[in-house]
C-alpha cells in the first residue's frame, strides 16, 4: 500500500486531489446504510483508509466489500453503539486493524428510529435514556477512546459528529433528540479548548431533514413544503460536509457546527 494513500494504484497528481490521503478513519454506527454509508463512500474517495462499523454485521461488512472492490482499504466490523466495551473494542479494532487512527467520524443517532415520537409529557423514562444512549453517550465514550489514542500517537486527531438542526431549534415530539444534538456542540467545544494546543478538533455537520430511510418514515413527507431549497437532503451532501470537517482543509475550525439544512433553520416567519 502507498504510505500516502489507501489505493496503492493511485497516480501522485490525483493523489494530491484526495482530501483524506493517508489518513486512517473510524465511521461508527450507521456505516452501513444512510448518511453513515455515504460517509463511508466518501472517505473510500478521497484516500481514507476507514473501518466502517454498525449493529447490523452484514451492513458493515457490505459497505467495507464495496470499497474493497474499488481497491480501497476498507474493513467492516459489528458493534452496538449502546456497549461500552463494543464502543472500545472499535475503537481498539481501528487501530489495529489501520495501524493507527486519524479520524473518528460518530453517525447513529435519531429519535423515532429508537422511541415514539411524543410531546415531553407523555415521555416514558427509559426511552429518554435509549435516546442519551444512541445520540450523546456513546459520542462522548467514542470521542474519550478516540482522545485516548490521538494523545498517544502525539499527531493529532480529528472528529466529526453528525449532528441535526433539532440541535439548536425546537423539536417537538422529539425533545430528547433535540437535547441530545445540542450535547454534541457542547462536547465539540470543549474538545477544541481542552485538545487544540494537542492537533485535536472535533466539529459537528448538523443536518436538516435527509432523504434516508429514516426520513422517509417519519411521515408523509407534507414537511418538504417547509425547506426553503424545495426538497429533502442528500446523504451525499452531508458526507461531504464531513469530509471537508475531517480533512486538513478545516484546519483553522474547531468546536464549531456546520449546518446543512436547505435554509430551514434561517427562515424567517415571512418567507
Ligand atoms: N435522516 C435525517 O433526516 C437526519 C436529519 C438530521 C440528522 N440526522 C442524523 O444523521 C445520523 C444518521 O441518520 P440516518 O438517517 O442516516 O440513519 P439510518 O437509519 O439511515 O442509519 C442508521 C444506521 O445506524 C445503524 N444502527 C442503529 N442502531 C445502532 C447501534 N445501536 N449501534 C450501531 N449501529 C446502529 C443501523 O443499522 C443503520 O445502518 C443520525 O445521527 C441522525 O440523527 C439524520
Amino acid at each position: 500500500m502507498n504510505r500516502y494513500s489507501n489505493k496503492a494504484s493511485v497516480a501522485a497528481d490525483t493523489l494530491a486531489l484526495m482530501r483524506l490521503s493517508g489518513k486512517r478513519a473510524l465511521v461508527i454506527g450507521g456505516g452501513g446504510a444512510g448518511i453513515g454509508r455515504a460517509v463511508t463512500n466518501a472517505f473510500g474517495a478521497e484516500g481514507a483508509a476507514v473501518v466502517v462499523a454498525d449493529i447490523d454485521a452484514d451492513r458493515a461488512s457490505e459497505a467495507a466489500d464495496a470499497l474493497r472492490e474499488q481497491g480501497f482499504t476498507a474493513y467492516g466490523v459489528a458493534g452496538d453503539v449502546r456497549s461500552l466495551t463494543d464502543i472500545e473494542a472499535m475503537v481498539a479494532g481501528a487501530v489495529e486493524k489501520l495501524g493507527g487512527l486519524d479520524v473518528l467520524v460518530t453517525v447513529v443517532g435519531g429519535q423515532v428510529a429508537f422511541v415514539p415520537a411524543v410531546k415531553l409529557h407523555e415521555m416514558a423514562d427509559r426511552d429518554w435514556d435509549t435516546i442519551y444512549e444512541v445520540n450523546l453517550r456513546y459520542v462522548a465514550r467514542a470521542v474519550r477512546a478516540a482522545l485516548r489514542v490521538f494523545l498517544e500517537q502525539g499527531s493529532g486527531g480529528t472528529i466529526v459528529s453528525v449532528g441535526s438542526v433539532t440541535g439548536f431549534m425546537a423539536a417537538p415530539q422529539q425533545a430528547a433528540y433535540g437535547v441530545m444534538k445540542a450535547g454534541l456542540l457542547s462536547l465539540a467545544r470543549t474538545v477544541s479548548a481542552e485538545y487544540a494546543a494537542d492537533g485535536i478538533r472535533m466539529n459537528v455537520a448538523a443536518a436538516g431533514a435527509v432523504a434516508t430511510a429514516v426520513a422517509n418514515a417519519a411521515g408523509d413527507g407534507s414537511w418538504v413544503d417547509e425547506v426553503p431549497v424545495g426538497r429533502l437532503g442528500r446523504s451525499e451532501e452531508v458526507a461531504a460536509a464531513v469530509v471537508y470537517l475531517a480533512s486538513d482543509e478545516s484546519a483553522y475550525m474547531t468546536g464549531q457546527q456546520l449546518v446543512l439544512d436547505g435554509g430551514v433553520s434561517v427562515r424567517g416567519p415571512f418567507s
